[in-house]
C-alpha cells in the first residue's frame, strides 16, 4: 500500500527501513523523504511505524516468554 504518493513510497518500504534501523518518523523523512513535500503522509507514516512497533514488542515477549 502506497503511503507516500509524492515519494512513491510504500508500507513496506518504511518497515524495511525500520528493519534497517529507522526508529521513528524523523529517520523515516530522512531516509524516504517521507513527509518532505505535502505532508499528507506523516500521520498514515506515523501508523505504519507505530505497527511495527507494537509487533515488535509482542515478538519480544513471546521470546522471552518462551
Ligand atoms: S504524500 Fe508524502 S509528502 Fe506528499
Amino acid at each position: 500500500m502506497y503511503v507516500c504518493l509524492c515519494k512513491g513510497i510504500t508500507d513496506q518500504d518504511i518497515v524495511d527501513e525500520m528493519d534497517q534501523g529507522a526508529r521513528n518518523l524523523r529517520d523515516i523523512g530522512k531516509r524516504l523523504g517521507v513527509g518532505s513535500q505535502c505532508g499528507r503522509c506523516c500521520q498514515s507514516a506515523k501508523e505504519v511505524i507505530q505497527d511495527y512497533k507494537s509487533l515488535s514488542n509482542s515478538m519480544s515477549l513471546a521470546y522471552s516468554a518462551a
